[in-house]
């Protein structure tokens, strides 16, 4: 596999304010820079994953994709060279704002600025959330993903795979189309969606706790009119999760409980249930496609659509309850 992770992102923003009270009191991240211009976020041990300029479009900048070393970013500009793709160099200056050792940028086929980078910095001190969170699940599986739309789903899927080396993992044809695929164990770290434009629908952030979620949620309903999606589970990475309204203008998913998958055996399929096993209200949605999404819920639960959790050994104690009447009556 060519890249190994989603690194950092830049986002755009006439708010910087409010992206400071954001990514501190309901995200839980560390601010780390605060120039009159500019914002930095750490979430990890790296000096700063999340990075806010000033722009009044919104949306994001540039995407950074990890290589794990400069042999891997040397392949992906082979790929690159052959696909005809231009590609530059990060001027040293570039690549010390980034706190990288090296990387080059380009654009995809709907115009996104990538940023393919290896050797990030690792900071000297300790991260220490802004509220008490018990942190965000980066590390080799990056910072979370990002669901973008694309104009036309084919250039862009052709571009990521053949050229990025991106794995499907799983798609929907209907109501729309959206491929969802993967660089490391998490289900996905990109999302594209067929649509006319190119802008950002959502990032996401994945937390250790799912009362971290909980608790976020409930800072979140301070202010409902933040909230763009409520509480609910995904069908395909079945990660629990809420919506709220960045000051970037695209949609920020904060999540518990993500599929890991082995990239190895993995094999992707459609996805005939609908995106969500339960909950998720999407109050972006016009009454058309909200009255779709909740017939496809209704659906699940009607069906019976369900799926185990998926928590790291951390995250559970077995009570050591060993029912033979349960494990009968559930055995598929
Ligand atoms: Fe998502």
């Amino acid at each position: 596999m060519a890249l190994s992770s989603f690194g950092y992102v830049g986002c755009r923003s006439s708010d910087l304010p409010g992206w400071k009270e954001y990514g501190t009191e309901l995200l839980g991240l560390q601010m780390v820079d605060s120039t009159r211009d500019t914002l930095a976020f750490r979430m990890d041990d790296r000096k700063q994953r999340i990075l806010i300029e000033p722009g009044s479009g919104g949306g994001v900048s540039f995407f950074g994709w990890e290589a794990e070393d400069l042999g891997a970013l040397d392949a992906i500009c082979n790929r690159l060279e052959k696909a005809g793709t231009e590609f530059f160099k990060m001027p040293r200056a570039l690549c010390a704002q980034r706190a990288v050792t090296d990387g080059v940028y380009f654009l995809d086929p709907a115009g996104n600025r990538l940023e393919v980078f290896y050797g990030a910095e690792v900071a000297d001190d300790d991260f220490v959330p802004s509220r008490a969170i018990s942190g965000f699940v980066t590390g080799p599986l990056g910072l979370g993903h990002i669901a973008i739309y694309v104009d036309n789903l084919d250039t862009a899927h052709k571009f990521y795979t053949d050229v990025l080396g991106f794995g499907l993992s799983d798609y929907v044809t209907a109501p729309f189309r959206a491929n969802f695929y993967h660089i490391n164990p998490r289900h996905h770290s990109l999302a594209l969606i067929e649509g006319a434009n190119s802008d950002v629908h959502h990032m996401m952030m994945e937390l250790y706790q799912l009362d971290d979620v909980g608790q976020g949620y409930d800072i979140a309903l301070e202010d409902p009119e933040k909230i763009a999606t409520t509480l609910g589970r995904h069908s395909n990475d079945f990660m629990t999760s809420f919506y709220t309204r960045t000051p970037s203008k695209f949609l920020m998913e904060y999540g518990w409980g993500g599929k890991l998958i082995d990239v190895n055996t993995w094999e992707p399929f459609e996805l005939k249930v609908g995106p969500s096993l339960w909950g998720h209200e999407r109050s972006w949605l016009d009454d058309e496609g909200r009255a779709k999404a909740k017939e496809l819920r209704m659906a699940a639960a009607a069906d019976g659509v369900q799926e185990p959790v998926y928590v790291a050994d951390h995250n559970f104690i077995d009570n050591g309850i060993n029912c033979a009447w349960w494990q009968q009556a559930h055995q598929k």
